[in-house]
């Protein structure tokens, strides 16, 4: 199959590569000239462990390609994936969907022959009958089909996510469109590594919007189960294995922590909500957990101060990891940026150390310290936080951390240190939900 990948964001540009390896021909398009100009050089405009192998071998064998012409890159495709972005609207929270129809529009303008526009982008219920009508629009004539085809994975771990996924989801209103689906996905239906699911496409929109969803609510409940674990006197770690050993629960997606971020749970569950609202049809349990996350970051900053005794004012804080978690460089809504203004609020200055992070927490962060290693942020601080669990930050030499603060205080908001651990090398523990 001829593919075209509109956009090189994280999830068209995995996409397009890991396509090309099951051996369909790709072609890359952005509008951004010096990412297509990076990438022809195999410069990687994300940190996603393997991409740039991933990349580098496929357009070896001749695959893959990246170009700034969009009519080039539609020539000739049986399928033209959207994959740009779909921010929070400014103001209402709503998805902004100008750059999916401003691509389907190009998109349109360009093929000449039939071919499947599906969306690949997180779009609200509804988005392929607009995408249609724009084809309907702009080229009747050309027998364009309108597909929808969810993308579940996850940062960090993306290309094992794409190439060995759970489901595949395809939302179809026509046979030529399932077709088209059936071909690109039969590398993944021939080995029987994952189901490939069709739907009608109103029902697969809503389904990437419903387990996003899902998860944030199984974070956010474990995360109220380890705050009231702490004035219970209970363990949530244990908790969350005690209920996720019961199939029907399932033990993913139970780690309590700072709460969630990054560009999709709080996006996504923020536009099923004005979806929601549209249809008067609310979503309670969404609306509660949207709530009880966005205050949960401030109160991880505040749960800092209370462990540094409640007077943080002049006192330096160490903080290990600032992305929203492990393996990638994203700090979109990541808890690191209320945390970090909340102690600063307080008069603390603040040191950090992220593998990653840096360059991207500097666009966000004002009057970070920046160190290059989990030891630096430690020295003279009055409490180490760990914000990220970053493989990293699992075998630190705990009794060299004490040695270096000033208050022996560890903050551990991922739970990644057994507190006796922590203890036996002489430091205060305070983690979650214990
Ligand atoms: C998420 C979904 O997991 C993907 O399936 C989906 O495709 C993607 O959004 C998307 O819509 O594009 P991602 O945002 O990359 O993927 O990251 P996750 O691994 O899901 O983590 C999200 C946040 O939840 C992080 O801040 C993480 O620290 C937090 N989290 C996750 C917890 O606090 N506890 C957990 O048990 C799991």
């Amino acid at each position: 199959m001829r593919i075209t990948m509109i956009g090189t964001g994280y999830v068209g540009l995995v996409s397009g590569a890991c396509f090309s390896d099951f051996g369909h021909e790709v072609v890359c398009v952005d509008k951004d000239a010096s990412k297509i100009e990076a990438l022809e050089r195999n410069v990687m405009p994300i940190y996603e462990p393997g991409l740039d192998a991933l990349v580098a071998s496929n357009v070896k064998a001749g695959r893959l390609s990246f170009t700034t012409d969009l009519a080039a890159g539609v020539a000739g495709a049986d399928a033209v994936f959207i994959a740009v972005g779909t921010p929070s609207r400014r103001g209402d929270g709503h998805a902004d969907l100008s750059y999916v129809f401003g691509a389907v529009h190009e998109v349109v303008a360009a093929l000449t022959g039939p071919a499947v526009i599906v969306t690949k982008s997180t779009v609200p219920v509804g988005t392929g009958d607009e995408v249609e009508r724009i084809v309907a629009e702009v080229g009747p004539e050309k027998g364009i089909k309108v597909a929808s085809n969810p993308e579940f994975l996850r940062e960090g771990a993306a290309i094992d996510d794409f190439k060995r996924p759970d489901r595949v989801v395809c939302g179809v209103e026509d046979d030529f469109a399932r077709e088209v689906l059936a071909q690109i996905y039969r590398p993944l239906s021939l080995n029987q590594s994952a189901p490939v699911l069709f739907t009608r496409r109103r029902t697969a929109e809503i389904i990437k919007y419903a387990a996003n969803a899902f998860l944030a609510t199984k974070i956010t409940f474990i995360n109220e189960i380890a705050d009231l674990c702490e004035v219970a006197g209970a363990d949530v770690q244990e908790v969350a294995r005690g209920i996720g050993l019961d199939n029907r629960i399932g033990r993913k997606f139970l780690h309590a922590g700072p709460g969630y971020g990054g560009s999709c749970f709080p996006k996504d569950t923020l536009a099923l909500l004005k979806t929601a609202q549209d249809y008067e049809s609310p979503l309670r349990i969404v609306e509660a957990v949207v709530t009880a996350n966005d205050q949960r970051k401030r109160a991880m900053g505040r749960k800092v101060i209370k462990a540094a005794g409640g007077d943080v004012k002049g006192k330096t804080i160490g903080i290990l990891g600032l992305t929203f978690k492990p393996n990638t460089d994203d700090m979109r809504d990541s808890p690191a940026i209320a945390i970090i203004q909340t102690l600063q609020d307080a008069g603390a200055v603040v040191r950090a150390y992220d593998p990653e992070g840096r360059e991207q927490a500097e666009k966000v962060l004002n009057n970070v310290d920046y160190v290059d290693g989990p030891y630096e942020a430690a020295e003279g601080a009055a409490a180490l936080v760990i914000v990220t669990e970053w493989d990293a930050f699992r075998a630190l030499d705990l009794g060299r951390i004490k040695s270096l603060l000033t208050d022996p205080l560890l903050v551990d908001l991922r739970n990644v240190y057994p507190p006796v651990e922590a203890e036996k090398a002489g430091l205060r523990y305070v983690g979650i939900g214990k």
